[in-house]
């Protein structure tokens, strides 16, 4: 029986976190076993919003690899690749902008929403308003089943399930399959301050972070906010830190902390070295490899290549069709 197939990419747009971890990544390494795993570094994407300084691209598309890899995305199992190594992706982004209404794209709460929020940007460009035409070119040009994203790409899927339909619909042939989101069931990671984790607040954690680093952070992290003495009974259930020892302390631990902190008997000094403790545990390992990846892998489009090579051929076919369809 073959395995349904999954595409799934990130925008190489700085360092990865420990939140990125759990809420995609943890999700893709899972996958690789039981389905067909095609995962890009989306860089043509990163361009939509970063085209006025592209000058970091490269260097954090070879990054954002060695992030994967060091977490456990196995080349062996799953299908690596650039974007940009793809020219069919931009062919069939540019036919597959012939079919998708403006309207569609302009009504897309995404794009309203992060034209918002990057107001110091000029982003009012052609390329970001295809933005979701150039995911779906992505997705469909491997036939994928599913694609696994957090919430905040749902609608970029159904964007690309309604332009998927429409082209089928206009040219009466089920040329493209209609992915769905795979969603990620993210559990709850807060920044160290207490807002969402993002690079851009500088309150996160990073896979790669120097191990000396974590305990100064995760002492700063906020914890329940009506525990300001060690006498005041806390509630794990509305700490942030509390979030982290759900995913990485033990039942035992996790039930001396419930107890200690309603109970008053531990302090949130005492309850935050133990976090420390699982935290640099778990990225040592992860540092381990990627220190072994980086100096194993100089050219990541050599490393690369042959899974480059593959995405290229599968992809020709795709679009082959789609020309014989469209007359061209
Ligand atoms: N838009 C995604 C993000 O910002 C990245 C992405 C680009 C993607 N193309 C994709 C995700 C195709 C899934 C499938 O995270
Ligand atoms: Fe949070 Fe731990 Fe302090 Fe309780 S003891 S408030 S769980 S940091």
């Amino acid at each position: 029986m073959s395995k349904a197939r999954v595409v799934s990419g990130m925008r190489p747009t700085g360092d990865l976190h420990i939140g990125h971890y759990y809420g995609a990544l943890k999700n893709w390494i899972d996958m690789q076993n039981d389905y067909d795993c095609y995962y890009f570094v989306a860089d043509w994407h990163a361009l939509t919003t970063n085209y006025q300084s592209p000058e970091n691209i490269k260097a954090s598309s070879k990054s954002l690899i060695l992030d994967w890899l060091s977490v456990g995305i196995d080349i062996n199992k799953s299908t690596v690749y650039l974007q940009s190594s793809n020219k069919f992706i931009a062919e069939l982004y540019l036919l597959l902008g012939m079919v998708t209404p403006v309207s569609w794209l302009e009504r897309c709460p995404t794009y309203k929403d992060v034209l918002q929020e990057l107001n110091d940007k000029d982003i009012n460009n052609y390329g970001f308003l295809g933005y979701p035409v150039l995911m779906t070119a992505d997705v469909v040009i491997l036939d994928a089943q599913y694609v696994p994203v957090g919430v905040d790409q749902v609608p970029h899927l159904e964007l690309s399930r309604e332009i998927v339909r429409r082209f089928n619909y206009l040219y009466s042939e089920n040329i493209f399959v209609e992915p769905q989101a795979k969603l990620t069931s993210t559990p709850k990671l807060l920044g160290l301050d207490g807002r969402k984790m993002s690079k851009s607040y500088n309150n996160s954690i990073l896979l790669n972070e120097d191990l000396k680093n974590i305990e100064p952070k995760i002492k700063q992290m906020i914890t329940d906010p009506k525990r300001i003495r060690k006498t005041d009974a806390g509630d794990p259930k509305v700490c942030p830190v509390y979030d982290y020892h759900k995913l990485l302390s033990t039942d035992s631990e996790k039930e001396y902390i419930v107890d200690g902190c309603t109970k008053a008997l531990i302090g949130c000094i005492e309850c935050k070295l133990i976090l420390s403790k699982h935290v640099i545990e778990f990225l040592e390992p992860i540092k381990e490899r990627r220190r072994v990846f980086e100096t194993d892998i100089d050219d990541i489009e050599v490393f690369l290549s042959s899974s480059q090579t593959k995405v290229n051929d599968m992809s020709e076919q795709l679009v082959e069709k789609v020309r014989k369809v469209l007359k061209i």
